[in-house]
């Protein structure tokens, strides 16, 4: 028996026994404190013994991110589309899960086919939100769609989706038939917005950035709002949604019950902005100080203004021009001003004289004067290249950031060598480049693959999770619920 399917067999045993009470499988390290939380947390089994004979667990011997994959034996009914839904799965997927998408047959995944760029392959919208993961092209309308639906929801842990709200209802799958049929299941669901005026609203990225904050305090405080290239609203939210599932099987380990996970994009967003929630409270007591508008004398109305690039927390910042700027529209850098390296920044910028001039010499001083203080810096800034400049201010410890284009992020070696950026094999399509697990766990596999072709794993899937006959899948087939033939890799 392989790792992978001793864990399994493990995970199913404990399906049937009562809520375990500590599971080897729930066993949480801390790099720092492993001994506290084994002992609270985790196992019914014994650890190894450590070098030093107190029965709590050595670290890994094994190459760091080489020793097993954490959420192995953690099967996940993937009913994602576009982007939040799938940036959940993927993640979960990159960690270990077994990720199965359903796909509508013959159609798939919409983002399958939009803003294509190889005629004939999956767009780099689908295959970069989609790797690990495995296919199956089933009608959830049709009859026998159902009953192989079903079936799937007793052979997984969790089931994720992102519908329009009400549709997975409308397919028969309420909580409480999930329910019925695997009482551990945990249902977990991205939508636009929570309970309330809007909730039953389809949402996508750019709503939630506005309908979340984040819109509103983007972008000059003279210009209109402006939504990021970020994609906080999806990503953001599947991100979210991870984090409450993997808490949700960790309180399953408990109880032995599934649970409905919900991230509503609004609320995701509005976690994002935080610290702007943070100003709008601030404003009731003055001005906001550290926002340029402030030094620049203009007036502040009753909620938070957009910042332009002024940095978020207490330490001003500004993007400022670098030699080259002319012609490379990425040709500047993100210069903190952090109080207690002022002196290093007068010095290498040249004026000395301000570590004294009480204009200039405290915090304080220096906030309705920002604007003439970063014009001075990007004099010194614009004769350096943005690598140039970052190189002489970390020396100094001066918190500063070049501003990367996506062809440079695309081209840097050390994203390669972590995994931040990997570059997979597709058989249509051929080498594209991804992003991979950006979490970094020591004793876990990133499990970075390509994504599957549409009903890839159908046969697989129906035949080895759910052990239906061969002559049983012919039969489905023939029934219209599934694609009468997969997209094979070896056929593409
Ligand atoms: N077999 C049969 N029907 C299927 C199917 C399958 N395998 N998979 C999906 N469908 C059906 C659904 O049941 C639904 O039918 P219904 O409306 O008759 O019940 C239909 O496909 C369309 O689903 P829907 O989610 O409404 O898609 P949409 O393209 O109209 O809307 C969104 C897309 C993203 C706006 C919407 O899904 C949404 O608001 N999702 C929640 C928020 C979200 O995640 N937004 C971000 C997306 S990145």
């Amino acid at each position: 028996m392989t790792t992978r399917t001793k864990a399994k067999s493990r995970l199913r045993a404990n399906k049937s026994k009562a809520p375990a009470k500590k599971s080897a499988s729930t066993t949480v390290r801390s790099a720092k404190k492993p001994a506290k939380k084994s002992v609270k947390v985790a196992v019914h089994k014994p650890p190894a013994k450590s070098a030093s004979g107190n029965g709590l667990p050595r670290p890994s011997s094994k190459p760091w991110g080489q020793a097993g994959r954490a959420l192995d034996g953690v099967r996940i009914l993937d009913f994602t589309h576009v982007q939040s839904g799938p940036t959940c799965t993927q993640l979960l997927a990159f960690m270990g899960a077994d990720v199965i998408k359903v796909e509508r047959p013959n159609v798939g995944d919409i983002t399958r086919g939009q803003l294509r760029d190889v005629k004939g392959a999956d767009s780099l919208y689908f295959t970069m939100l989609n790797g690990s993961k495995r296919s199956i092209t089933i009608d959830s309308k049709h009859a026998k769609g159902k009953e192989i639906l079903d079936r799937l929801v007793q052979e997984c842990d969790v089931l994720v989706e992102n519908f329009a709200p009400g549709a997975l209802d409308r397919m028969g799958l309420t909580f409480e038939h999930i329910h019925k049929l695997n009482p551990r299941m945990i249902v977990a669901s991205v939508k636009g917005f929570g309970p309330g005026p809007y909730e039953n609203c389809k949402v996508y990225e750019n709503v939630a950035q506005c309908a979340g904050g984040s819109a509103s305090t983007t972008g000059f405080h003279d210009g209109p709002p402006l939504v990021t290239g970020a994609q906080i609203g999806d990503s953001g939210t599947g991100l979210h949604l991870a984090l409450g599932i993997v808490a949700a099987l960790y309180q399953r380990t408990r109880t032995g019950r599934g649970q409905k996970v919900l991230c509503a994009m609004q609320d995701g967003v509005l976690n994002l902005a935080r610290v702007k929630l943070r100003d709008q409270q601030r404003l009731a007591h003055g001005p906001l100080t550290e926002y340029s508008q402030y030094g620049e004398g203009v007036a502040f109305g009753d909620t938070v203004p957009r910042a332009g690039n002024d940095s978020g927390g207490g330490q001003p910042g500004w993007i400022l021009k670098c030699k080259g700027y002319e012609s490379d529209p990425n040709a500047y850098i993100y210069f903190i001003t952090q109080a207690p390296v002022w002196g290093a920044i007068c010095d290498v910028i040249g004026r000395p004289e301000w570590k004294t001039d009480p204009d200039y010499a405290t915090p304080n001083a220096r906030l309705p004067r920002l604007k003439h203080i970063f014009a001075t810096i990007e004099q010194w800034t614009m004769t350096k290249t943005k690598f140039e400049a970052m190189d002489i201010l970390n020396r100094l410890d001066i918190p500063c950031g070049p501003i990367l284009s996506m062809k440079e992020l695309a081209h840097e070696e050390s994203l390669r060598a972590t995994g931040t950026v990997v570059e997979v094999d597709h058989p249509t399509r051929g080498t594209y480049l991804t992003v991979g697990n950006p979490i970094k766990l020591s004793d876990s596999i990133a499990d970075v693959r390509r994504s599957p072709l549409l009903g890839e794993h159908t046969d697989e899937v129906l035949r080895d999770v759910l052990k239906y006959a061969e002559r049983e899948i012919e039969t489905i087939k023939a029934s219209g619920a599934i694609s009468a033939t997969e997209q094979k890799a070896e056929a593409a």
